[in-house]
C-alpha cells in the first residue's frame, strides 16, 4: 500500500518543461535559486557524447545527477544509449515522462520494489536492473511478469565495498541463472569506483582506475569460458571518463557530473592542469546578499538548505577572490578579499555549487538562462526520489 500511494504521487508530478511569459533578468529570480546556462549546459552534453562517440564507447549518463527528464531526453537525442536511475523511484519518474531505457544501478532488496520494477516491465522492455545477491534475484524472479523481457546485469565489487560482489562462484551463479531464466536478459557486469572518481591529480587517478579495470578484464574472460560473454560492461564516471574510455572491455561510460560539473570535481585536477576544467561549471545557486551585520562580510539567504556539501565550500562566482561559508541552515556568510568594494543589500551573488548531485535534490526546479535572460524552468521531476 505504501508504495503504491508513492507511485501515483510520484506519476502525478510535473516533468515538462514551463516557458515564461517573458525573459526576465537573473537578479529577478525568487533567491536562493538553482540556475543552469542552457549554453554551458548544451555544450558538456555535446562533448561527452561526441568524445565517447570517436573512442568507440556508449554513454549511459546518470540521470541520478539532474533527476530530470528534459535533461535525460536531451541526453537520449544526443545518441546515449539509455540513461541511469539510482533507484526505483527516480526509474518510475523516468519512464512515467518517457524515457523508457532506464538501467537501475543500485540493487533491488524490498518486496514492494520488486513489486514496482514487476509492473515497470509491462510499460517498457528496456529496463535493466543490476543484481548482486540470491535473495535479490530471488526477489526479481518472483515479481517479473511471465514473458517480461527485464534485463539484469551483475554488479561487481573489486575494492570499493559498498555495492556489487566480489565472489567469483557468485558472479557465475547469478549470470547462469539470469541467463537461463525465461523472464530475464543477462546482459553483462557493472563495475563503479566511486572512491577513485575524486583521487587528486590525473596520473593517479589512472593507475588507480586501470589496476581494476584489469581485474574486470579477468572476470570478462572468466564470464566468456563459460559461455556468459557481457555483452555490457558498464560502469566509470566523470573522473575517470578520459581514462576508463580506454579499457578494452567497457561498453559504456554512466557519467553524472560532467552536465554541471561542481566545485568537488573541479579541483581533483585534469590530464593537463590543476583544475579539472574538461567541462564547464552550467550550474551555479544564485542567492541574494541580505545583512551585513559587520563590514568585510555579507550574509546571503541560502545555507544548508540551498547547498549540498561534503568536503568544499560553494565557490563565489560575483566577488573575485571571496570565500564562502555555512551560516546556517538558511544562510551563508561571504568573506570577502581585504580591499574588495563592499557589496551591496539586495544584490545577488552567484555560487559554483559543492556537490552537484545532492544540491541539485534541495530544490524544486531549475531556472535555465540563455546570455542572462531567464527562459523557462524544468521541474526537478525526480527530487525526493532515494527510494
Ligand atoms: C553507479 C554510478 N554510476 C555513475 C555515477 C556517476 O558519477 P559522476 O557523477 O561522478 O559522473 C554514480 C555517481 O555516484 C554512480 O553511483
Amino acid at each position: 500500500m505504501p508504495y503504491s500511494q508513492a507511485v501515483k504521487r510520484l506519476t502525478e508530478r510535473d516533468w515538462q518543461p514551463v516557458e515564461l511569459a517573458e525573459p526576465v533578468p537573473i537578479a529577478e529570480l525568487p533567491t536562493p535559486a538553482l540556475l543552469i546556462d542552457e549554453a554551458a549546459l548544451d555544450r558538456n552534453l555535446k562533448r561527452m557524447a561526441e568524445f565517447l562517440a570517436e573512442k568507440g564507447k556508449g554513454l549511459r549518463p546518470h540521470a541520478k545527477t539532474h533527476k530530470c527528464p528534459v535533461i535525460a531526453q536531451r541526453q537520449l537525442s544526443l545518441g546515449a544509449v539509455g540513461v541511469c536511475a539510482a533507484k526505483v523511484s527516480e526509474a518510475v519518474v523516468l519512464v512515467n515522462s518517457g524515457v523508457d531505457t532506464v538501467l537501475i544501478t543500485s540493487a533491488i532488496l524490498s518486496e514492494g520494489k520488486a513489486e514496482i520494477v514487476g509492473e515497470l516491465c509491462r510499460r517498457t522492455d528496456q529496463l535493466t536492473v543490476v543484481v548482486d545477491s540470491d535473495q535479490g534475484l530471488e526477489l526479481l524472479l518472483r515479481h517479473v511478469p511471465e514473458g517480461s523481457c527485464l534485463g539484469v546485469i551483475v554488479d561487481v565489487d573489486v575494492s570499493m565495498g559498498r555495492t556489487g560482489t566480489r565472489d567469483e562462484k557468485q558472479i557465475i551463479k547469478l549470470a547462469e541463472q539470469c541467463a537461463n531464466s525465461r523472464n530475464l536478459r543477462y546482459c553483462g557486469i557493472q563495475h563503479y569506483a566511486g572512491h577513485l572518481m575524486h583521487v587528486a591529480g590525473f596520473a593517479k587517478r589512472r593507475e588507480k582506475s586501470l589496476e581494476l579495470w584489469q581485474r574486470i578484464g579477468e572476470i570478462c574472460e572468466m564470464l566468456g569460458s563459460r559461455g556468459l560473454a557481457p555483452e555490457i560492461v558498464t560502469g566509470a564516471g566523470t573522473g575517470t571518463y578520459n581514462i576508463d574510455c580506454g579499457v578494452a572491455e567497457i561498453t559504456d561510460l554512466q557519467t553524472g557530473s560532467y552536465i554541471f560539473m561542481d566545485q568537488e570535481y573541479r579541483l581533483i585536477g585534469g590530464e593537463e592542469g590543476d583544475l579539472f576544467d574538461d567541462f564547464e561549471v552550467s550550474l551555479s545557486v544564485v542567492t541574494t546578499a541580505i545583512s551585513q551585520p559587520v563590514t568585510g562580510a555579507i550574509t546571503v539567504d541560502g545555507g544548508y538548505k540551498a547547498f549540498a556539501s561534503d568536503t568544499v565550500n560553494p565557490e563565489p562566482m560575483t566577488i573575485a577572490g571571496s570565500k564562502f561559508r555555512f551560516g546556517g541552515d538558511e544562510h551563508g556568510i561571504v568573506i570577502l578579499k581585504e580591499g574588495t568594494q563592499e557589496p551591496v543589500l539586495g544584490g545577488i551573488q552567484q555560487f559554483i555549487t559543492p556537490h552537484c548531485d545532492p544540491t541539485v535534490n534541495l530544490h524544486d526546479v531549475y531556472w535555465v538562462c540563455n546570455d542572462g535572460l531567464v527562459h523557462s524552468f524544468w521541474p526537478i521531476a525526480a527530487r525526493g526520489c532515494s527510494w
